[in-house]
């Protein structure tokens, strides 16, 4: 057991200092890199797509990669409790560790508009959990001025230990790949993943790790697309609830993200996400949330512009959250069960092979 891998904490001390007794930590990171030769086929023969699977972090989202390091120097500094607005994932993950660390954790969600299995995370874990009659930059405005009082760690992505975790991500990419990739695709919903990809990114260029720096391409939803629009969507709607954002906290990190690494954010209909999320799960036999499709969803978009991708390129799409987070939606756009008897007879007759 001497060398097993014990999450990002331990995997990258270097970027994460925290004295060793505050570790707060369920093995989040170290994801697959999954090839998706279906998708690169379809986009542009010759390229290379990964999937990273950050569905496959302890809570089911790329969340915990944040999570670990702040509940960890919320603990090192002696916080009592924690408390976030989310669209549901942070939410699950800042319940988790707050749960492993024995913090108190109040979480602020939007009514009615969080994933079920999110919601049944936070409440597993004990989380005290605050339906707001509202969205989620409601809530997130309620939690910034809460915690100003200092009685409790706000844990949403403006706290700079969250981002400084989620780095993580891109070191992992190029530590496996042995560089970085031509394109990184992401969802963008509050901006603080991509503000992170890029940091990660930059820092190994600067230590000079990688030899390259790659092109974000960001993609938010078109009901909920205020980067791309270029102003706040008081209202924003999308069935990818968990994009469902119109003011994000790290919008202008996002656009330096975007200008800096001469990449795009932009955005995908709601058609265009279901269709990336049944694609990736029929095709690549890999179920993500529908957030997270948004970025396949993008892939297409941008590649039916003439030649936008060429053969030899590496394209890696961060698929943020598991398909089972969201069972709602699967359910509903695919084809019902068949109800039939327990016959031999019925069983025959319905199959036919
Ligand atoms: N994908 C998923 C599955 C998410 O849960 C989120 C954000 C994003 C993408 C967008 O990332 O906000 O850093 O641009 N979820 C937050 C939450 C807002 O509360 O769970 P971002």
């Amino acid at each position: 057991m001497a060398n097993h891998y014990q999450g990002i904490i331990k995997a990258y001390p270097q970027y994460l200092p925290v004295q060793e007794k505050s570790i707060v930590s369920l093995c989040e990171g170290a994801t697959p890199l999954l090839e998706a030769p279906k998708l690169a086929e379809r986009l542009c023969p010759g390229t290379t797509i990964y999937l990273k699977l950050e569905g496959l972090n302890p809570t089911g989202s790329f969340k915990d990669r944040g999570m670990t390091y702040a509940v960890s120097k919320a603990h090192e500094a002696g916080s009592k409790a924690i408390i976030c607005a989310s669209t549901g994932n942070t939410s699950a993950s800042a319940a988790a560790y707050a749960a492993r660390s024995g913090l108190r954790c109040i979480v602020l969600i939007p009514d009615g508009k969080i994933a079920l299995g999110k919601l049944s995370q936070a409440m597993m874990h004990g989380a005290e959990v605050l339906q707001i009659k509202g969205n989620f930059d409601d809530a997130l405005r309620m939690v910034k001025e809460f915690s100003q009082s200092g009685k409790v760690t706000l844990v949403n992505s403006v706290n700079p230990f969250r981002l400084i975790g989620q780095r993580t991500l891109a070191y992992e990419v190029v530590d496996e790949l042995g560089e970085a990739p031509d394109y990184h695709v992401m969802p963008v919903g509050n901006a603080g993943n991509i503000t992170a990809h890029w940091g990660g990114y930059k820092t190994y260029f600067e230590e000079k790790k990688s030899k390259k720096l790659p092109k974000l391409l960001g993609f938010q939803a078109a009901g909920a697309a205020p980067i791309v629009l270029g102003h706040v969507v008081e209202n924003p709607e999308t069935l990818a609830t968990a994009i469902r954002i119109g003011n994000p906290a790290s919008w202008q990190y996002a656009l330096e993200a975007q200008r800096e690494s001469q990449g795009l954010i932009d955005s995908v209909t709601d058609e265009e996400i279901l269709e990336a999320y049944q694609f990736l799960a029929r095709e690549e036999g890999y179920f993500c949330e529908p957030a997270s499709a948004a970025t396949v969803a993008g892939l297409f978009k941008i590649s039916r512009q003439n030649n936008f991708f060429k053969a030899g390129e590496v394209i890696v799409c961060t698929l943020t959250g598991h398909g089972l987070k969201d069972p709602d939606n699967a359910i509903k756009i695919s084809p019902k069960p068949k109800l039939i008897n327990a016959s031999m007879q019925e069983l025959e007759k319905v199959i036919s092979i």
